[in-house]
């Protein structure tokens, strides 16, 4: 496969400037690209203050970091890349969530660039692998990298290949990003909610369930989980615990549980109740767990700190496990 040297970010909001300050920091010559020049320069703002908030937080031990930024990070207008789209190894594409926006900007990504260019989009969950089928030059090409917010922080990515991806993409995808100092997961089939979504709802399909039936409280359901696994997943994540436990175990447990589980695919347990009381989270002030009377950006400040902290000890337990 060609080597990864040149980057073109396509969208440069926020998680695009972020995703773009990653790839330049770490030596790849970036390009973002947006639609408007304004839209550009939020993004370099943007870059400034992550840089200054991980200078704030100790997360930066020297200047190379900044220096690599300025060094590598360059940015476009979008009508420019049909002219530029050839010096490209890499696109990640993060325009919004939106169809016609994604698919306009492939169909001009796939006239401008190499056949061998890898595009990586960023998308949520939209199926861009469909999207694109019926006109993308060389579909094995497409993957989809699924970055977390805030992309500088959170070392998560998970890569989705789609029906005509090569290994060799994905494969790819993961040497790229953990020279950026990530921990991509390569999922190898393009399903639902990938794998960080997709746990996340087996998980509260079961939690709901059982609040709805009247056998455990939220709190008390939320506390279960944020006392054991909460604890434990920065060092060991469930499978390790399991082979930790030993499976003649977990196994026999299991056994057990399984024909009891909610099963409903239907629609989701809580659902009717959630939408009658309006009751959608934070932002409604009140949701499945309890009321949320406060400032919802203190609310975020406080989560994003306690991330750090996390992400600290996490950094810490890595360098134990080396
Ligand atoms: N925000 C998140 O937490 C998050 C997390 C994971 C994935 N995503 C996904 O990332 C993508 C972008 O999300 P975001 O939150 O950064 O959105 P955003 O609105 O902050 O940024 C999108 C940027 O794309 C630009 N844009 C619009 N049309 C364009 C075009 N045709 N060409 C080039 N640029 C164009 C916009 O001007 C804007 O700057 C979406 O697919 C979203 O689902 C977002």
């Amino acid at each position: 496969m060609t080597d990864i040297k040149n980057v073109l970010v396509v969208g440069a909001g926020t998680m695009g400037s972020s995703i773009a300050m990653v790839f330049a920091a770490n030596g790849y010559k970036t390009v973002m690209a947006d639609i408007k020049q304004e839209f550009i320069d939020r993004a370099f703002t943007q870059v400034d203050k992550s840089i200054a908030w991980m200078k704030e937080n100790d997360l930066l031990s020297s200047d190379d970091y900044e220096n690599a930024v300025k060094a590598n990070l360059t940015g476009i207008l979008n009508g420019e890349i049909p002219a530029r789209g050839k010096e490209f190894d890499l696109v990640i594409e993060v325009v919004p969530e939106n169809k016609h926006i994604k698919r306009s900007t492939y169909e001009m990504l796939s006239e401008s660039c190499r056949e061998d260019c890898i595009f990586a989009s960023n998308t949520s969950g939209m199926d861009v692998f469909s999207l694109t089928d019926s006109f993308l030059k060389n579909p094995s090409r497409l993957v989809i990298t699924h970055w977390f917010n805030p992309p500088y922080l959170m070392k998560i990515i998970e890569v989705v290949q789609g029906p005509k991806t090569a290994d060799a993409v994905g494969d790819k995808m993961r040497e790229v990003l953990e020279s950026c100092g990530k921990k991509p997961s390569v999922l190898r089939k393009y399903i639902p909610g990938f794998i960080v979504n997709r746990l996340a709802t087996a998980i509260c399909r079961e939690l709901y369930y059982m609040i709805e039936q009247g056998w455990v409280s939220a709190q008390d359901a939320e506390n279960a989980l944020k006392y054991t696994d909460g604890l434990r997943w920065s060092f060991e994540g469930p499978i390790e615990l399991w082979d930790f436990v030993g499976h003649e175990i977990t196994l026999a447990v299991a056994g057990d549980v399984i024909p009891t589980l909610c099963n409903a695919t239907d629609k989701f347990p809580l659902a009717d109740e959630i939408f009658r009381t309006g009751h959608t989270g934070v932002r409604a002030g009140e949701g499945v767990l309890k009321k949320y009377t406060g400032d919802f950006d203190a609310y975020v400040a406080k989560r994003n700190s306690r991330i750090l902290t996390m992400y600290k000890v996490m950094n810490k337990f890595e360098e134990e496990d080396k």
